[in-house]
């Protein structure tokens, strides 16, 4: 071979290495200099300096406690617990709060000491710190609150979703702690799961662009700076499709399922530069989520070159061989998350860490997890303190968040309330109410912030009330203060009872039934209490019969009735929604979703949200809007008609109009080589005010190998017009996303009939 040939070869071999290569590219820019840096610490540092780091302690593991084990109020640090924790175990990383919130100043002061410790000790490595931030910064005093993620998916505004992010990274990064357990992008398809609220909706596209936003809100461009935190998404992956509903129970996800559906939203968000990821505390096929190898490794770092770490969720080590019972003993279960690519383990508890250490260190001198996969799993956790500039700002002061829950922030919150507030109903155009109805408020979410917020404000349920920012009005209070005329009633009320919530019917019902001839207008605030995980498990979705009551006897009387729907999950109304003139969704809208809601009724503001979710009408039915043709088969009518929610994904009002002509693509045959194709349609107000529409793509393949979904959300976007005015809007999709997973679950496009479709608009062409 002449040195020529040898040379072609040489380059060849070269592309082939850089073309697979490819595969891996890094998920975010490294940093030359930090990786170095990097890999000069990891040299210096012992096995157990390595361990402590993959270890993430609570909070609580580290406070003083009475003779009892009972924490001391206010809550303060144990120092020798602290020093036992650094110095000896050299923990990594610390997370929560216990049990309640606090001030901004007892945060600062709780990181400051946490950060000094773990900075003049050892290799000074600093602590990267963890909070469940998901609508706000919800563990710190008079922060700002938004709504609840399903709120938020109501508003299908992409800049809303990036707002929220960054004012609530401001605000967390506020009390010190850069790293946020936020956004949660599992798919919400299993309305009866207590966690339904904190998820973007049903659908893939919108949770996919939607949540890639908010993790762009969180850590900003480039370098995580001092106004932003890390995300965390959550919890990969297929945690949120428990089969029976329960949280943390099996769920049965196909290949095909998991690739199309629920992977996406994280891929999409790891590739624009997450730089943290949660694993499923559930299992999905059998295999435990800390356990799946080819999830954890192969497609989250290999496939798509994930380059920050993952943290196992809450116990979820101990609970391989506790709860999955995939491993006979505790040890067992670390070498199996560590070798499956788990990064850090959130142990959380004291004296299981120190145990969790122990075992740790014995695997690694028994070679059954191998140094190189510990030095990875370390590299990665410290490239993320990189990325924060914790190794040179490991504490933050509030004096430098003059915004944290100002007026500006809280102005940012009623506009994602506002958004996203859904009109479903509205018969005889009875909103927006005049200002001079005589109002009847009623109902147990009528005067109750925590409904408005929902679980992770304050506490973990978000039950108490003690730490609520008050100057933030109810809907009762809002609508008071808004109305010339308003009185407040129960109807039912809510309590916890033995964990769960209980109904119970209430005395002033009867009183306002037989006043209702003194009122316009009765506006019934119907829902839940919140919760969260394991304590929101419900046995049924079926809205509270205490609480349907009130619609029942009141619209006995005559009396105009609004429903307003303050709840994380969608509770079937379909006896009482016939006997509502009006019924509007509030979802978990957050502190400023008092006077989000009085605004509408009242029609200051016109409503623009849309169900990012099917509202089902029975329990027993649960369908979604991209359905099959098999599911709409009705052997009762013999029509094609069995899909019949109560209101459909993508459905809401305004109080204008719009219409929609002249779907338009350029021709009927397109080639795949073509690449992409350009659709647009006019949509004009045709009422009397301007409003906001949410312009809404779908697309169908007619004819596909793997029976296709008679629709799917492709692209959206919300635009304003004014009285009269037609905008038109396109999009360009391309050829490549009308493409599904084949037979050998490969992604491919087939030759044939497609449509689009938007509103009640069609156009259909031939791809070749
Ligand atoms: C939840 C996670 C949360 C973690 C830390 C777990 O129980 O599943 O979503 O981030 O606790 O609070």
């Amino acid at each position: 071979m002449k040195t020529n040939s040898v040379f072609t070869l040489l380059l060849f071999v070269l592309f082939l290495f850089s073309c697979d290569n490819n595969k891996s590219t890094s998920s975010f820019e490294l940093d030359p200099v930090a990786e170095k840096e990097i890999d000069a610490l990891i040299k210096k540092m012992s096995v157990e300096e390595k361990v402590g780091q993959t270890c993430q302690i609570t909070l609580d593991a580290i406070l003083q406690k009475d003779a009892e084990n009972v924490l001391i109020e206010p809550h303060q640090i144990d120092l020798k617990k602290l020093e036992e924790a650094i110095d000896i175990y050299k923990v990594g990383s610390i997370l929560n709060v216990s049990n309640h919130t606090f001030t901004l100043e007892n945060w600062n002061l709780i990181i400051k000491t946490i950060q000094e410790k773990a900075t003049n000790s050892g290799l000074k490595i600093p602590i990267i710190y963890g909070v469940d931030a998901i609508h706000g910064a919800t563990y710190i005093q008079n922060s700002t609150l938004f709504p609840q993620e399903i709120g938020l998916a109501a508003s299908w505004d992409t800049a809303m979703a990036r707002e929220m992010g960054r004012v609530t990274a401001y605000e967390t990064r506020a009390s010190g702690v850069p790293w946020n357990f936020s956004p949660v992008l599992d798919l919400g398809r299993v309305p009866i799961w207590s966690r339904f609220f904190e998820t973007l909706g049903e659908d893939t596209y919108l949770a996919k662009t939607l949540g890639t936003k908010i993790v762009q809100g969180y850590q900003g461009e480039g370098n995580v700076d001092k106004d932003h935190v890390a995300a965390c998404l959550k919890h990969y992956v297929g945690y949120g499709f428990p089969r029976t509903g329960r949280d943390r129970t099996p769920a049965l996800i196909p290949e095909r399922t998991m690739k199309e559906y629920h992977l996406p939203p994280f891929e999409n968000a790891i590739k624009s530069g997450a730089l943290t990821v949660m694993v499923n505390s559930g299992e999905v096929n059998g295999i435990p989520g800390h356990a799946n190898k080819h999830l954890l490794t192969d497609v989250l770092k290999e496939d798509w070159g994930f380059a920050g770490f993952s943290v196992s969720d809450w116990e979820d080590f101990i609970n391989l061989y506790k709860v999955a019972q995939t491993d006979s003993t505790l040890k067992d279960a670390i070498a199996t998350a560590i070798n499956a690519g788990v990064d850090m383990s959130m142990v959380p508890n004291n004296p299981e860490y120190k145990n969790y250490c122990k075992l740790f260190l014995e695997l690694i001198n028994d070679r059954r997890v191998k140094t190189e996969r510990l030095d990875d799993a370390v590299r990665r956790i410290l490239r993320v303190k990189h990325k924060l500039n914790l190794f040179n700002t490991p504490y933050t002061n509030k004096n430098d968040y003059p915004d944290f829950g100002s007026e500006s922030h809280a102005k940012k919150a009623y506009a994602a309330a506002t958004e996203s507030i859904t009109l479903l109903k509205n018969k005889e155009q009875l909103l927006p109410l005049s200002t001079s109805s005589r109002i009847m408020v009623i109902g147990p979410t009528a005067n109750s912030l925590n409904c408005l917020n929902g679980a992770w404000t304050h506490t973990w349920q978000g039950v108490d009330p003690q730490y609520n920012n008050t100057k933030n009005p109810t809907i009762y209070q809002a609508v008071k203060n808004n109305a010339q005329s308003c009185d407040h009633f129960e109807g039912s009320t809510m309590k916890m009872v033995n964990g769960d919530e209980a109904d119970f019917y209430s005395s002033d019902l009867a009183t306002a039934v037989k006043n209702a001839s003194n009122y316009d207008v009765a506006v019934v605030c119907l829902g839940e209490l919140p919760s969260t995980e394991r304590p929101g498990d419900i046995y049924a979705l079926d809205m509270a019969k205490e609480q349907q009551e009130i619609i029942k006897k009141l619209s006995k009387t005559g009396i105009k009735i609004v429903l307003a729907l303050v709840e994380g999950r969608p509770k079937i109304i379909s006896a009482i929604e016939p006997l509502a003139d009006a019924v509007v969704q509030c979802y978990l809208p957050g502190d400023q979703g008092g006077q989000a809601f009085a605004d509408i009724l009242f029609g200051k503001t016109n409503p623009s949200g849309k169900l990012p979710y099917t509202y089902p009408r029975h329990s027993g039915v649960i369908m979604h809007y991209d359905h099959k043709q098999s599911e709409l088969i009705n052997a009762n009518t013999w029509k094609n008609d069995f899909f019949n929610p109560q209101y459909n994904f993508g459905f809401g009002l305004s109080y204008t109009s719009f219409e929609y002509s002249n779907i338009n693509i350029e021709k009927n045959d397109y080639l795949l080589s073509e690449k992409e194709i350009t659709i647009s349609v006019d949509i004009k107000n045709t009422g009397k005010r301007a409003g906001k529409e949410v312009v809404q793509l779908y697309a169908r393949d007619h004819f596909a190998s793997i029976s296709p979904p008679l629709r799917k959300l492709v692209r959206y976007n919300k635009v304003e017009l004014e009285t009269g005015e037609t905008k038109t809007v396109s999009f360009k999709v391309t050829f490549d996303e009308l493409g599904f997973y084949n037979y050998d679950n490969l992604w491919i496009n087939e030759p044939g009939k497609h449509s689009f479709y938007i509103e009640n608009l069609q156009a259909t062409f031939n791809l070749k």
